[in-house]
This record gives structure tokens, sequence and C-alpha cells, in this order.
């Protein structure tokens, strides 16, 4: 369906684009007009790379409103979805993150045990050997290192891995799919290529657990294939969402937390110097606040009409909630530009909010809990191995950070 706002070209000429280009000066700062939309207005139209235009929704409260309405569709499908780069139709789908209730919350509910926060911290040990494993590896080995390659791409790896039984020995092959697949400037054809490759694995792998299961989620899902609960396309599908979702999002905020870190040195102590989780648990919570590694937006298609901020956005029309810059909004948080470890930042939206908010939650911050408790205690004097303006950071990703992170001690 075509709106009334993409049929009008006079309107258009003056709407800006988005995503938005991030200023050179800080890395970790949303895109300077995107701030400035945010001051301007709380809802406001932009247009995308392929010449369509959305609703950018640019306040903290009105994104929790809507994320939590049912009248917006995650259905990439749907005409007026607004896409974050194009896609090969009939490509192969990627779990639940992208359909609607019922159906989402049907297949969600079957792996939403193993996230559970009990659950989680049963595994806090095994995350603790894995953390410390890989700081005694890099201690012993050359310096400078890549952080990202030697300890923030293993770390969520390594536990995904486990907990879905997936094997870590293929780490380079499912690694390079999903970077593929979350790349915007990726073409269709080798996203699509990369969402085959890694749907056909996690296939060939439900196969050899149906016939022997082990301990491990993709092994309970077989179950309930046998009793026909669920079907094997879905189960690969929904293993697909886990394997890349599970790894890519925890590395980047591990290594550009890390270099966030590095460049707020007084803040780096307070985590250096404290035995106290309180104060731990707080700062990943400012740093998933401050980062915002999920910054191209919660993206949603209107189904009905729907007011909001004295407008209506119409059916059909889509619509743009970037989290980076709801989480700098300064009627949320006070100050919001300062990165504030001590500050109580857990009603950030890093995590998405409504039906599709994070599943693996619970297991991210913990990982990321070791990892601020250990990793600046275990290298007190870690320091950047190469000049800022040299890190190559991840503009062209759906999820942000850097591509690697030099460092030495
Ligand atoms: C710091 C790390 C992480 C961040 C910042 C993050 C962020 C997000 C965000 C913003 C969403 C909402 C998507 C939407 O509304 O459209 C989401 C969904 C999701 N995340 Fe995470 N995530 C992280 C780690 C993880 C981990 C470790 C897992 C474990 C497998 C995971 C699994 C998922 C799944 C399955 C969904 C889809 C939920 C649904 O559609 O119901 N995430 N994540």
């Amino acid at each position: 369906m075509t709106s009334a706002l993409q049929q009008s070209g006079a309107e258009s000429a003056e709407i800006p684009e988005y995503p938005m280009a991030r200023a050179a000066g800080c890395p970790f700062d949303p895109p300077p007009d995107l701030m400035a939309q945010q001051r301007r207005s709380p809802l406001t139209r932009v247009r995308l790379e392929d010449g369509s235009t959305s609703w950018l929704v640019t306040r903290y409260a009105d994104q929790r409103t809507l994320l939590a309405d049912p009248r917006l569709s995650s259905d990439a499908e749907r005409p007026g979805y607004p896409r974050s780069a194009p896609i090969q139709p009939g490509g192969p789908k990627i779990g639940f993150i992208l359909m609607d209730d019922p159906e989402h919350a049907r297949l969600r509910r079957m792996v939403t045990a193993p996230f559970a926060i009990k659950r989680v911290e049963a595994m806090r040990p095994m995350v603790q050997r894995i953390v410390d494993d890989l700081i005694d590896e890099m201690l012993a080995g050359p310096k400078p290192v890549d952080l990202v390659e030697a300890f923030a791409l293993p770390v969520p790896s390594l536990v995904i891995c486990r907990l879905l039984g997936v094997p870590y020995a293929d780490h380079d092959f499912f690694q390079a799919n999903s970077k593929t697949i979350i790349k915007r400037t990726a073409t269709p054809e080798d996203r699509a290529a990369a969402s085959e490759n890694l749907r056909d694995y996690l296939d060939r792998l439900v196969g050899e657990k149906l016939d022997d299961p082990g301990d491990d989620l993709l092994s309970r899902l077989t179950e309930r294939i046998k009793s026909g609960e669920l079907a094997r396309q879905d189960a690969a599908a929904i293993g697909v969402l886990l394997l890349i979702a599970g790894h890519e999002t925890t590395a980047n905020m591990i290594a550009l937390g890390t270099l966030a870190l590095l460049e707020h040195p007084d803040q780096l102590a307070l985590l250096r110097d404290t035995d106290d989780p309180k104060l731990v648990a707080s700062a990943v919570e400012e740093l998933l606040r401050y980062l915002h590694i999920t910054h191209n937006g919660r993206r949603r298609v209107a189904l009905e009409d729907i007011e909001i901020a004295g407008r209506t956005i119409r059916a059909g029309e889509g619509v743009i909630l970037p989290n980076d810059i709801g989480n700098r909004d300064p009627d949320a948080f006070e100050d919001p530009d300062r990165l504030d470890l001590r500050r109580g930042a857990r009603h950030h939206v890093a995590f998405g909010f409504g039906v599709h908010q994070c599943l693996g939650q619970p297991l991210a911050r913990m990982e990321l809990q070791v990892v601020c408790n250990t990793l600046y205690k275990r290298i007190p004097t870690l320091r950047l191995a190469a000049d800022l303006r040299q890190i190559p950071f991840k503009h062209d990703g759906s999820v942000y950070g850097v591509y690697e992170l030099p460092v030495t001690w």
C-alpha cells in the first residue's frame, strides 16, 4: 500500500535521510542530526535508502508506548515495513524475531526456559572459566593483540555453542555467515546465501540430534518435533536466530564497551577497583544504555491507524524506533551523554521493549558482568595499541561495534 506520504514528492524533498551519519568526533554518540530531530519533534518522517519514507519516533516514552502496541507489526514481508537493507524475496526465515503473535509467542515460548535468570545464573561459573582461560591465553601470547578476535568474539560464541549444542569448532563458518547477514552493505543475494548456509547447517545439526539427542537446547527442540508441536524447519530457523543473536551482539558490547572504558579512564578505574557486584551490574546497564549497539532502530509497520504525539500513523506506514536516541533522551536519563557507571540505567531500551524484548538479556547481562568484573582487574594496564582514529567502526552493520580492537598492556 502506498501512503499519501510516499506519494507526495514535494514533501519528500524536505525529508531527512535515515540512517544519518555518525559524527567523526565521538564514535559512541548517535548521529548529531538524529539527536537534533529528537529535540525538535517526537515524531518525524525520514527517507530510507530505497527512497521510501517512514515515521521516526525520537523519544524514549513514545518508543516504549509503541513497542508495546500490538497494532505495530514486526513482519518484514508486509508492505510498508521499513527495511534496513534490500532483501531477496522468499529467503529463509530467521527464527521468530520478524513474526507477530500468536505464532511469535508460540515459538518463543519453546525456548524461554534456558534464558530464565535462575538457569542463566547456573551458567556463571562456566562463563567465568571461559573468560579466565581466554585471558590466560592472551597473557601468554604475543602483544599487541586484537581483542575482538582473541576475546570479545570467542566469549559469547563459546557460551551460545554450549547452550545450543553447536560445535565451537565450526565457529569460523558460523561467524563469517552471521557477519554477512548483519552487514547492511552486503548484496541481497549474499545475505540470502549466508542465511541458507546457516539454515542448512542448523538443519543438519537438528537431524543429528533427532537420532542422538544430548543435553542442550537444540536437542530439547527435537522432542517438540517428535511430538508434532514444531516443524523441523522452524527448529532450524530458531537455531539460526539464537546462534546469531547469541554471539554477535554480546561480542560487540564487549569490544565497544572496552573501548569506551579505555576512553573514560576514571570510569574504568571504578570497575577495576571494586568488588561490589551491584556496581558491576550497574556498569553493565550503563554501558548498554550509552553504547546502544542495535543502532539502526527497531522497525515496525502499522496494522491500524495509531494516534501518538498529536499525529496519526496510518495503517501500512513504516515506523522506526531508534533505541540509541531513546537511551539519550534527557527526559528519561539525566545528563544522558555522560558515561556514568554508577547511574541506575536499567530502564534503558537497549534490549528493546514489548513482546520482542530481547530473549537473551539475562544471558547477555551475566556474560557482560563476568567480563567487566574480570578483564580490567586481571589486565590492569590494558590500553589501546592504536590511535582511536585508526579503529574500524561498524558503520555498515545492523549491529554497531568495532571490527578490530588492537590492545596491549
Ligand atoms: C548485549 C547483547 C544484546 C543486545 C544489545 C540485544 C538486543 C536485542 C534487541 C534490541 C532485541 C529486540 C528486537 C526487536 O524488538 O525487534 C533483541 C531480540 C532478541 N534477542 Fe537480543 N540482544 C543481546 C543479546 C542476546 C543474546 C545473548 C541472545 C541469546 C540467544 C539474544 C537473543 C535474542 C532473541 C531470540 C531476540 C528476539 C526476541 C523476539 O523476537 O521475541 N540476544 N535483542
